[in-house]
């Protein structure tokens, strides 16, 4: 199977998912290709470090045109992985890969979830509404942000005097232990 892994950022997640799959899948995965709206995002320098293709995607093309599912199609990507990606996902791309596209919401939706609700935000919400629990949310992504049906979720405690840099980092480590397990239960559950 052939995953792609979208995402906008510093790719921490995707790193671990690129190793997980190199170390302990025996091949059954791959991650074939990584995708980024950003040409600065840090996820494209680990990717070309593990030598695995890049595609950096143009706005215009991804939402107004194929939404590059003919690119997708010809790599035979079998499973796209949101990680950290900061675009919605076009009709176009839903609707080829309906069920093959998952997401990592870091907070236990669908509290703190929709739009504007990304990274520090998300963290910066929780501690402020003093919750004395965050997690993280895997989920299927269709049409609406963080709105897709719930695949796994995971709790950390958030404590009195967290700031929200503390508690992105207990976030973290959470989504780097579950992400890669949770991606190859679901692909070995795939047709
Ligand atoms: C993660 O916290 C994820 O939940 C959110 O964006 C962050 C990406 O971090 N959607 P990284 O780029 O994988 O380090």
């Amino acid at each position: 199977k052939k995953i792609a892994i979208f995402a906008s950022g510093a790719g921490s997640n995707a790193q671990k998912i690129i190793e997980h799959f190199h170390h302990t899948n025996n091949g059954t995965a791959e991650v074939a290709l990584v995708v980024s709206n950003k040409p600065t995002a840090g996820v494209l320098w680990i990717a070309e470090k593990e030598n695995i293709p890049t595609l950096l995607i143009d706005k215009e093309r991804f939402f107004k045109e194929d939404g590059y599912v003919p690119v997708l199609l010809e790599k035979k990507i079998d499973f796209i992985v949101l990680a950290g990606f900061l675009w919605k996902i076009p009709q176009a791309l839903i609707d080829a890969y309906r069920n093959r596209i998952i997401n990592i919401h870091p907070a236990l939706l669908p509290k703190y979830g929709g739009k504007g609700m990304y990274g520090s935000f998300v963290h910066e919400a929780v501690v402020n509404a003093k919750e004395s629990e965050s997690g993280i949310t895997i989920h299927y992504v269709d049409e609406h942000y963080d709105n897709g049906d719930i695949i796994f979720q995971a709790q950390c405690p958030v404590h009195p005097f967290d700031t929200p840099e503390m508690l992105a980092e207990r976030i973290h480590a959470l989504e780097h232990k579950h992400y890669p397990v949770v991606i190859e239960e679901l692909l070995t559950n795939l047709s």
